[in-house]
C-alpha cells in the first residue's frame, strides 16, 4: 500500500496543522500521519492516557454495528460519513463479508482522505467515496444518490462515527439525514463525551484542536449525544460495547445504534 505522502490532492497537503483523520490514524498504529499529528496525539494521550485504546474500541464498535446491520437487520447499503483514512475492517470489507453485493458510500470533507480513499477503493466493487461536509446534508444525500449505489427509499445504514464532535451544532443536518432515511434504516453514532469528573482534561483535549486551520472539538454529554437519534429506537448499547468497557470509557466517549421505526 502506498503511503498518503505519495498521493496529494490539488490544493496540496498542510502537514503543519494537526488533522483529525491523521491523529486517529496514528492512534490506530497507522503510518499516514505527520509530526504535527503525532505531537497533537501525544498531548491528547497526556490528558486521556486511555484515548489510544478508546480509538481501538471505537473502531471495533464501527465494525460490530456494521456486522449487526448486515447480519441481523439485512441492511445492504451503507453511508459512512466522516469515514477517515482507510484502515482495517473498513465498512465495505465488513458488509461485503456478509454479502459481496453490499454497497458502501464513504463521505469525508478532507480532500486528502478522499484522494487516499479513492485510490485504495478503486478496485472495490460497489464502493464510492465522495467529498462533502456534514454541514451540508443535502450535498451528502444527493451525492450518495448520484453514485448510483444508494437508494434512500430503501433501508440504509448511516454511520456518523467519531465525526459529530467536530461540528459546533450539527443537530439540523443530522435531522435532515434522519428524515431522508427509509423506515427500517439504522443510524450509528459514536461521540466524544463530556464528563464533569474529567472537565479539565476535556478542556486540554479541546485546546489541541484549537488552531484556526484545524477542525474544532465539541464533546457533549450523553444526553446531548442521545438527541442526535431523534425519535429512532435505541438498541441496547451493551450489545455492541461490553458494560465494563462502557464504564471505563464513559468519560471519553459513547456510542449507540438506533433504528428508524
Ligand atoms: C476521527 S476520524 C473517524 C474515522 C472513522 N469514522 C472511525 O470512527 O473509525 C474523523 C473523520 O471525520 C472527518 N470530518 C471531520 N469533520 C467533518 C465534516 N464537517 N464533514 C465531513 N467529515 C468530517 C475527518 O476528516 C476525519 O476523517
Amino acid at each position: 500500500m502506498t503511503r498518503m505522502a505519495d498521493r496529494v490532492p490539488p490544493g496540496g497537503v498542510d502537514s503543519s496543522t494537526p488533522n483529525s483523520a491523521r491523529i486517529y490514524d496514528f492512534m490506530l498504529g497507522g503510518k499516514d500521519n505527520f509530526a504535527a499529528d503525532r505531537a497533537a496525539a501525544t498531548e491528547i494521550l497526556r490528558a486521556f492516557p486511555e484515548s489510544r485504546e478508546g480509538c481501538r474500541v471505537n473502531r471495533k464498535f464501527l465494525g460490530d454495528v456494521v456486522r449487526y446491520m448486515a447480519n441481523e437487520a439485512g441492511i445492504r447499503q451503507f453511508v459512512d460519513i466522516g469515514a477517515g483514512l482507510p484502515t482495517q475492517d473498513n465498512v465495505h470489507q465488513v458488509a461485503q463479508s456478509v454479502d459481496p453485493k453490499a454497497k458502501v458510500v464513504y463521505v469525508d470533507n478532507d480532500p486528502v482522505v478522499c484522494v487516499h480513499g479513492r485510490a485504495i477503493l478503486a478496485a472495490a466493487p460497489g464502493v464510492a467515496m465522495i467529498e462533502a461536509d456534514m454541514a451540508d446534508a443535502e450535498k451528502i444525500l444527493i451525492g450518495a444518490t448520484e453514485t448510483g449505489l444508494i437508494d434512500w427509499s430503501q433501508p440504509v445504514g448511516v454511520l456518523m462515527v467519531a465525526i459529530l464532535h467536530h461540528l459546533p451544532n450539527p443537530y439540523a443536518e443530522v435531522a435532515r439525514i434522519r428524515e431522508a432515511m427509509a423506515p427500517g434504516s439504522y443510524l450509528a453514532i459514536s461521540h466524544l463525551s463530556m464528563a464533569d469528573s474529567r472537565r479539565d482534561d476535556t478542556t486540554k483535549l479541546q485546546s489541541t484542536y484549537d488552531s484556526p486551520r484545524s477542525v474544532g472539538l465539541f464533546p457533549r454529554t450523553v444526553e446531548e449525544i442521545t438527541r442526535f437519534f431523534g425519535d429512532f429506537d435505541l438498541l441496547d448499547d451493551t450489545a455492541f460495547i461490553a458494560p465494563s468497557v462502557l464504564r471505563r470509557f464513559a468519560a471519553l466517549g459513547w456510542g449507540a445504534l438506533a433504528r428508524k421505526p
